[in-house]
């Protein structure tokens, strides 16, 4: 409350500053867009009051329907927030997870800007960076597992291709969303330890007069070597993993973006044709299309997006929940105490390690801040949400030391896995075989595997490692079947808190 005040009085007297004596007017909500109490960040503690907490939103749901159908737009219009009100800190970060989660579960109409002039109604294979559309909403595909879930195989998508033949199209199944805001804080902040090594780097071959070179690493993971040469220009041809602008990027199969924002972004153009306003006005005409300046896409509606929406969406999946580990210690074989399933479990973590798995799937990466920030792009207020207080539940909870550890099991580098996963040809530059290492958190809950769906069990995802991951893929098909199927059990506890949903 104290934090909205002070934002608030703040941009009042920027504006009185700048207005001369003119008094501003004190900032209020237009009253248009509202939370309708659909979702929840919270996990009800007990099953009855989580059972009927479900029922309750399914209720209201029901009522929104209602709502929706003789009054059309109604539901679209609610989650159009202005982003000066989320500059002038007038919305809380939990009312915005929830307006983010109903755009997310929004079914877009034509009205409201779904499709383009010059794309079919609907086209299961994208035409190259202008999309499909391919899906009415965001949870169409990200629905598997749990809220912002993953997708089945028959939920891939199908992208850069020609609009028609699908092998022309790279195939790519939908990820869990999952704990996104704290991937993209790790790598916000391996990010930028790297910038400082490169900073240093070059500046220690000026004062040598010699060229410097040195190992980059972060958070114990090592992005290759870096030398600055004497003329201050940079080597990068030994950097591995990432891109030679050492910036992390680690959404997308191919890593493709270093924030949600930018994928938000990008998603609601090629899935749906919903243009924001910021795509509009910094898309190239390969990706916005070419019609007039306003309505790049032709189709009527200009402002299909705001500001505010992508910052709400882009809060509603930087809040989301963190995954679980849940050692099967509960399992029983109908009234008898289970025996079983632990000990293979203590044995698959072990093994897990020793086959190699942890030095790309790192087990625990340190974080040193949970407060996930979004600059408004004015340059002004900033959306400021910590998430080991404000995420959804479950959410992140530092260790009794002190210490905030992620148990995301990935290195946020790409690597060449070889062959078997290859696709047909590169993506943006990337390699066919090349693939950034996926969080495994939630595994349990993200069926099927792979960057297309291809692997429907655990052991066909670790089968086809090749290339970097071949001697521990190995290593795994060496074992006697009761070392593999501890690693199995260990991997399924890799999932997600159990919520109830009324479908
Ligand atoms: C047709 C299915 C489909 C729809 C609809 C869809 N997505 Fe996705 N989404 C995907 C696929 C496939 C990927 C992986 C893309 C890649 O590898 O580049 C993905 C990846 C993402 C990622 C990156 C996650 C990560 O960890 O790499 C985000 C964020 C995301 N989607 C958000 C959204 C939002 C927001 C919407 C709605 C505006 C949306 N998606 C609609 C299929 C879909
Ligand atoms: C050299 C780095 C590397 C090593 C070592 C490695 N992996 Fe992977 N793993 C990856 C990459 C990269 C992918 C994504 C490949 C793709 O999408 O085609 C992946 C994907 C997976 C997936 C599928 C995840 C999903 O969400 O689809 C599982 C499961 C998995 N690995 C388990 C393991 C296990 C178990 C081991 C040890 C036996 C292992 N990995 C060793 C890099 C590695």
């Amino acid at each position: 409350m104290k934090r909205r005040l002070t934002a608030w009085l703040s941009s009042l007297l920027l504006a009185s500053a700048c207005s001369g004596e003119r008094v501003a007017p004190v900032p209020s909500r237009d009253g248009v867009a509202k939370p309708l109490g659909l979702f929840s960040r919270a996990l009800e503690v007990g099953a009855k009051e989580r059972a009927l907490a479900a029922l309750e939103r399914d209720a209201r749901r029901r009522e929104a329907r209602f709502r929706e159908v003789t009054e059309p737009g109604y539901s679209f219009r609610v989650t159009r927030v202005p982003q000066r009100e989320i500059d002038w800190g007038l919305w809380s970060p939990g009312e915005l997870f929830e307006l983010g989660a109903q755009l997310f579960h929004q079914r877009f109409r034509k009205e409201d800007g779904f499709g383009a002039a010059d794309l079919p109604a609907l086209g299961r294979f994208q035409r190259g960076e202008r999309g499909g559309p391919d899906a009415y909403q965001c949870a169409d595909c990200h629905r598997r597992g749990g809220p912002a879930g993953g997708g089945d195989f028959s939920d891939n998508a199908y992208i850069l291709g020609d609009g028609d033949r699908p092998a022309t199209a790279l195939e790519r199944n939908p990820r869990a969303l999952v704990g996104a805001g704290l991937i993209e804080l790790v790598g916000r902040e391996i990010s930028s330890e790297l910038a400082g090594q490169r900073d240093a780097l070059i500046a220690s071959a000026k004062a040598a007069r010699a060229p410097r070179r040195s190992e980059l690493t972060s958070k114990g993971i090592s992005f290759g070597f870096l030398t600055a040469r004497l003329d201050g220009t940079l080597d990068t041809s030994e950097v591995s993993g990432i891109d030679a602008d050492l910036l992390v990027r680690p959404f997308g199969w191919k890593g493709r973006a270093a924030t949600i924002r930018e994928l938000v972004e990008s998603e609601l153009a090629t899935h749906h044709g919903m243009q924001s306003e910021h795509f509009v006005a910094t898309a190239s005409e390969a990706m916005k299309g070419s019609g007039p300046t306003e309505d790049p896409d032709g189709d009527g509606v200009i402002a299909e997006i705001t500001e505010g929406q992508v910052s709400a969406l882009t809060a509603y999946l930087a809040m989301q929940e963190v995954p679980t580990i849940e050692p099967p210690l509960y399992l029983q074989e109908w009234g008898k105490p289970n025996i079983h399933f632990q000990p293979l479990w203590n044995e698959g973590v072990v093994l897990f390690r020793e086959l190699g798995c942890a030095t790309c799937h790192v087990p625990e990466l340190e974080l040193s801040s949970t407060v996930f920030t979004l600059p408004a792009r004015s340059g002004k207020a900033t959306l400021r949400v910590d998430l080991a207080a404000e995420g959804a539940e479950p959410r992140i909870k530092p260790e009794a030391d002190g210490r905030v550890v992620l148990r995301a099991f990935t290195d946020l580098k790409r690597h060449d896995l070889g062959e078997f996963v290859a696709d047909a040809f590169s993506e943006r530059g990337r390699r066919p075989s090349e693939f950034v290492t996926p969080p495994l958190w939630g595994l349990a809950r993200s069926r099927p595997y792979l960057h297309d769906g291809r692997a429907p069990t655990l052991e066909d995802a670790i089968m086809m490692h090749r290339g970097e991951a071949e001697a521990s893929s190995s290593a795994y098909f060496a074992l006697p079947e009761d070392g593999r199927a501890a690693v199995r059990v260990f991997l399924t506890s890799l999932t997600r808190a159990r919520r109830f949903a009324v479908p």
